[in-house]
């Protein structure tokens, strides 16, 4: 194939650089486009667009295949585990053990926070939203560690290394005492004994004599969904993310926005919303079927179904439903929600209006129903995913920041609006 592609504007044809990928994905650079005719590209909801060179991620949606930095998710999901996948994706190489006992070490040490910033949750009203703490709180951390925050980008990346285990040890320190301070319950403080999501569970569930200690299998599920979470290349979130340090923010700042941008049921919602669809459904008797015929009729949208990427299966949700199966095995209990879920995405697989729009279960059908029996409450959902994201994130900050040749993000409009009018006195308008 030629490298470069031809563009016909009229009598103008304007020749345009392709990209190859390392995956031989193609791409068209129109860099230069506007500059050399004036036209601009137009992509709403960016399905087309290419908008970094990143080396962290490899989705191909058509075959269902998601890797971090060349491992394949199915591998990781066997036999890794979440932090030493957060120094993958983040560092670009699996840690030999020095570096993995160092990056362990740098996490673990960091879980507490400031006793002033633990005040901060008295001032949030008891019914607020735990994603609009977490959004809050991570970007007041910035307030605490003013040295890693300085919107100066060489001084954020001499901090970087320090900054991202403060964020990836204590945004579980903060999601547990948001929960724990809507409950009314005292805080738990961190046990750095434990492992990153046995600790986790310790500071949501441990009551005053009776610590909580997660079992083996309930750890393992909560490190699985973490790990499926850590990066999905250029998502609402991480797209964000991304926008917002373009401008020069600093990492707390940018990571903050992502949450932002998660919290919507579009995407990171999702997770939540789906348990909400499947009670309703349980609540009227419904196997499913009748809710399948109202999402046909357009009416209803099957949450954690469909995705802008995967047009085949998405591997993570593979992997979720057989580790739902292993968890409720292992605690000796059954959901009949999950019994739904089985129920819809089999009838659904199976009839043309999903077929042909290539829609399958996505990360979060089944991601719901692993939180919920873990004892993850409804409104935390979204916040879980936050703590999975956030090594991916904070891998993106790190490769825009280190880009020297990156530019503010700062796409263009077609404008649709009034053409110029002159401006009337309030009396003389009619
Ligand atoms: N239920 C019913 N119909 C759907 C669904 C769904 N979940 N998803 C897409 N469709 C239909 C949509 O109505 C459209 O039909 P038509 O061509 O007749 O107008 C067609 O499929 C194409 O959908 P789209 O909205 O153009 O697809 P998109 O790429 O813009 O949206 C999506 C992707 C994930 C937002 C969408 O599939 C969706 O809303 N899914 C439900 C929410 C969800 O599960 N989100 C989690 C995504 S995975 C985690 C993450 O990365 O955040």
């Amino acid at each position: 194939m030629d490298n470069s592609a031809s563009l016909r504007i009229g009598d103008n044809e304007i020749e345009l650089p392709l990209i190859v990928g390392s995956e031989d994905e193609h791409a068209v650079d129109t860099r230069t486009l506007r500059a050399r005719s004036g036209f601009v590209t137009f992509d709403e909801g960016y399905g087309n667009t290419g908008s970094c060179l990143s080396k962290i991620t490899f989705v191909d949606g058509e075959k269902g295949i998601l890797r971090y930095c060349g491992y394949p998710i199915e591998q990781l999901a066997e036999k890794s585990n979440f932090l030493e996948v957060a120094f993958l994706t983040i560092y670009g190489e699996l840690p030999d053990q020095d570096k993995a006992d160092n990056f362990r070490e740098k996490v673990l040490r960091s879980t507490n926070l400031h006793v002033s910033m633990e005040r901060h949750f008295e001032g949030f009203p008891g019914n607020s939203h735990p994603m609009a703490v977490l959004s809050a709180m991570l970007n007041s951390l910035g307030c605490y560690y003013p040295d890693m925050a300085s919107n100066n980008r060489q001084q954020d990346l001499e901090h970087f290394d320090n900054a991202a285990a403060v964020l990836i040890s204590k945004v579980r320190t903060i999601a547990a005492m948001s929960y724990r301070t809507k409950m009314g319950l005292p805080f738990n403080y961190p046990d750095n004994e434990l492992g990153y999501s046995g600790n986790f569970l310790h500071m949501m569930f441990s009551q005053p004599h009776h610590p909580y200690i997660a079992s083996p299998e309930v750890a393992h599920a909560l490190n699985l969904f973490l790990l499926l979470h850590a990066d999905h290349e250029q998502n609402c979130s991480t797209s964000t993310v991304r926008m917002v340090a373009s401008g020069g923010a600093n990492l707390f700042a940018s990571v903050a926005s992502g949450v932002c941008a998660l919290w919507g049921p579009l995407h990171g919602g999702a997770n939540m919303a789906v348990i909400k669809m499947l009670e309703e459904i349980q609540k009227t008797g419904d196997d499913g079927s009748k809710f399948l015929d109202e999402v046909k009729d357009g009416n209803k949208k099957l949450m954690g179904f469909g995705h802008r990427v995967y047009k085949n299966f998405d591997p993570r949700a593979n992997i979720l439903a057989q580790a739902a199966e292993r968890l409720f095995a292992s605690l000796g209990s059954q959901d009949s929600l999950l019994d739904i879920a089985r129920h819809l995405a089999d009838a659904a697989l199976h009839q043309d209006y999903f077929i042909e729009r290539k829609l399958y279960p996505n990360v979060d059908f089944y991601s719901g129903i692993i939180l919920k029996a873990i004892g993850i409450p409804l409104d935390m959902f979204t916040v879980m995913f936050a703590i999975g994201r956030m090594p991916g994130w904070i891998a993106h900050w790190k490769e825009l920041a280190e880009n020297p040749k990156g530019r503010i993000h700062r796409p263009r409009q077609i404008y649709m609006g009034a053409n110029q009018r002159d401006y009337l006195p309030i009396e003389e308008r009619d």
